[in-house]
Order: structure tokens, then C-alpha cells, then sequence
């Protein structure tokens, strides 16, 4: 897809990293084949599984002193690639931030299905290589706001959902959208131990309404910095819905299958009263246990970092998105 009208969602790089760095990256992405032909346009024993999602600061991530403008998009800096492959959310490879990255490393996405099914009248599947050849590949740097409160500013690479939707030609009743995750307890330790996994119920589980899924902004990615996804990241293929609370963007993704009911979706099995199906970001709707008011932004910097921002209704992406949900009471539908 090739995008013609620039959305302040479609950043341009040097707009929010240092020039440097940005000549680095036009490299690698030229390397890779990203660029030319415009195509870049394109705790863990705890008693309770609820405790795994928390908001306190952890050490090993502490922060330099930067103050951040939300608003400003150019202000805004990239978190360091160092950090968004190491203070991961992935519970099928264990609860601690720092467990996927360990024990994901020996995780096999090649060969790999995606299948594309249920209310529509094209079903059909992308193996690993078409996952890379499908569909054009853009850049588009979104914010990551997490429900525990912290914040990243990720470049992925991927394309839009709806692309992949379109193309299996839905029928009137695909109402909603189910993502499935690799159910592989052999090769995903948090499977196959309670403990490790969290108490999350596997394969994980999420959904969209088909508005949603539809949106222009709804990514699926295949890379980020230039380079295939990390396996802790959620090779080969995961969602990124940036207004919305990080644990909507599934990870590793094996099944996208239209339906007609609202699907089941894996944290709100777990707690419903503490994570509901939209989980857009709503700095107005504290969670249960902490303030959704602010979040900490991630970035390079060391101990005692003012690094702490507004967090904003929608992500910042509400001139995009807010619009579908302008009849919803959005303290209800959390
Ligand atoms: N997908 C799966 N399959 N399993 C998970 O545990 N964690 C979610 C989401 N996707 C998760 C998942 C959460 S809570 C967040 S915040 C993001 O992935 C984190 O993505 P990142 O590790 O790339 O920053």
C-alpha cells in the first residue's frame, strides 16, 4: 500500500530521531530492500496471576532525565531498540520482563501458518514467506502504551489488517475479528507450566470489532528497526493497535478469523473487571490497582530520569479512532 496523504500517524523519520541515527537506518532499511521505488511509504511464584500485571517502575529499565512534550510528535524520541527486545510482555516465554528474551531464542517461526477463515467467502493462508511478500511493507512509528503504565515509541514494519481482511472478502455477518496465538507448549515454556505462563489461559486470545480491524491505523508487523521481528517481540507476525492498551496487540499470531459474536479474549477471561474487550487507552479510567493519568515513557536514559508523561485518551491517536466510539460510554466499555 502505498500512502499518498500523510497522517500524523505516518511520521517521518527525521521527525523523531536524530539525524545520525536516521542515515543508520535508511541503510539498513535499503539493505533489506524496505527502501527504493518509495515502498518504505511504503514475580513469578506468586499466588496470584493478577499480580504478574503490575506498574512499578523496574529497575533494570530506569530512566534518564528528559521531560517529553506528549502532544509534540517530534519531539519525540525512538525507544532504544536495546530496550524494546528486552522489556517484553510475551507470558507464553514467562511472566518477568526479562524472561522472553532468554528463553525465546531458540523459538522456530519458520515454517509458519496464518490462517485467514470463518465469515468470509475467500478463506486462505500465508505461509512464512508470504508473510514477507504479500503485501507491500511500510514504516510507522506508533507509541506502545502499556496497561501497567509505560510507554514506548516503537518504528515497526508491517502492513495494515484491513489488506489482509479485504482480501478473504468477509460477508455481512464478520462482525468482529478473533486472533489466535501458537499454541506450542513445547516450544513455549509459559504453556506448559501455570507458574511461568502466569495463569493466562493458552492459546492467548484477542479481538477487534471489524471497524476496528478495518481502521487504517491497525498494523500487523512483521519487523521492527529495520529487521525481522525478534522471536520476543512476537515473530513472525503480530497485531500493534496503537490507541489501544499493549495486551490487544497479540504476539505470534496463527489464526485471524471473522466472526459473528464479540470473541473471548485472554485477559478478560483472567480478570474481567480489570480488562475489558476495548481497553482503549483512557486516561480519565484508572485501572482497579493504579492511575491510567500518567505513564512512564522508556527510553535510554539511567536512574532518577524525569521521564514520567500525560498519558492522552486514545494513545494520542484519537483524531483517527475516536469517532467509532462516539455513541459508547467508554467508562462502561473500558
Ligand atoms: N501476546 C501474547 N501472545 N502473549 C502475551 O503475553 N502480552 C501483551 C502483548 N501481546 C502478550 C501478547 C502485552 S501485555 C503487551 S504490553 C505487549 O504484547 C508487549 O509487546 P512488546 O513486548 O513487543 O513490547
Amino acid at each position: 500500500m502505498l500512502i499518498k496523504t500523510k497522517k500524523n500517524y505516518q511520521l517521518s523519520e527525521n521527525e523523531v530521531t536524530a539525524e545520525p541515527v536516521y542515515h543508520d537506518r535508511r541503510q539498513v532499511l535499503k539493505k533489506m530492500g524496505y527502501l527504493g521505488a518509495g515502498t518504505l511509504l511504503a514475580q513469578s511464584a506468586s499466588a496470584n496471576p493478577l499480580d504478574f500485571f503490575s506498574n512499578k517502575p523496574d529497575k533494570v529499565f530506569a530512566q534518564r532525565a528528559l521531560s517529553f512534550q506528549p502532544a509534540g510528535e517530534s519531539s519525540q524520541i525512538w525507544t532504544p531498540e536495546a530496550k524494546v527486545t528486552t522489556h517484553n510482555n510475551f507470558y507464553e516465554f514467562g511472566t518477568n520482563k526479562s524472561d522472553p528474551v532468554e528463553n525465546a531464542q531458540g523459538f522456530n517461526v519458520n515454517p509458519w501458518q496464518l490462517s485467514i477463515s470463518g465469515e468470509v467467502d475467500k478463506p486462505y493462508t500465508l505461509g512464512y514467506d508470504d508473510l514477507f511478500t504479500r503485501f507491500d511493507l511500510e514504516e510507522r512509528i506508533y507509541r506502545l502504551r502499556c496497561v501497567e503504565a509505560w510507554s514506548m515509541v516503537i518504528p515497526w514494519i508491517g502492513f495494515s489488517l484491513a489488506e489482509v481482511i479485504k482480501k478473504a472478502a468477509p460477508n455481512s455477518r464478520a462482525k468482529y475479528v478473533a486472533f489466535e496465538t501458537l499454541y506450542d507448549p513445547k516450544q513455549m515454556p509459559g504453556q506448559a507450566s501455570r507458574r511461568l505462563g502466569g495463569g493466562v489461559q493458552y492459546p492467548y486470545v484477542e479481538g477487534l470489532r471489524i471497524d476496528e480491524a478495518m481502521n487504517p491505523l491497525t498494523l500487523l508487523s512483521v519487523g521492527l528497526y529495520g529487521k525481522t521481528l525478534p522471536a520476543q517481540n512476537g515473530a513472525p507476525i503480530r497485531l500493534v493497535v496503537p490507541w489501544k492498551y499493549g495486551f490487544k496487540s497479540i504476539k505470534s499470531i496463527v489464526s485471524i478469523k471473522l466472526v459473528e459474536k464479540k470473541p473471548p479474549t485472554s485477559w478478560n477471561i483472567l480478570a474481567a473487571n480489570e480488562y475489558g474487550f476495548y481497553a482503549n487507552v483512557n486516561p480519565e479510567v484508572d485501572h482497579p490497582r493504579w492511575s491510567q493519568a500518567s505513564e512512564r515513557r522508556i527510553t535510554s536514559g539511567g536512574l532518577f530520569a524525569r521521564n514520567r508523561i500525560a498519558t492522552l485518551p486514545f494513545n494520542g491517536y484519537g483524531e483517527d479512532v475516536a469517532d467509532m466510539y462516539k455513541n459508547m460510554d467508554l467508562k462502561v466499555n473500558y
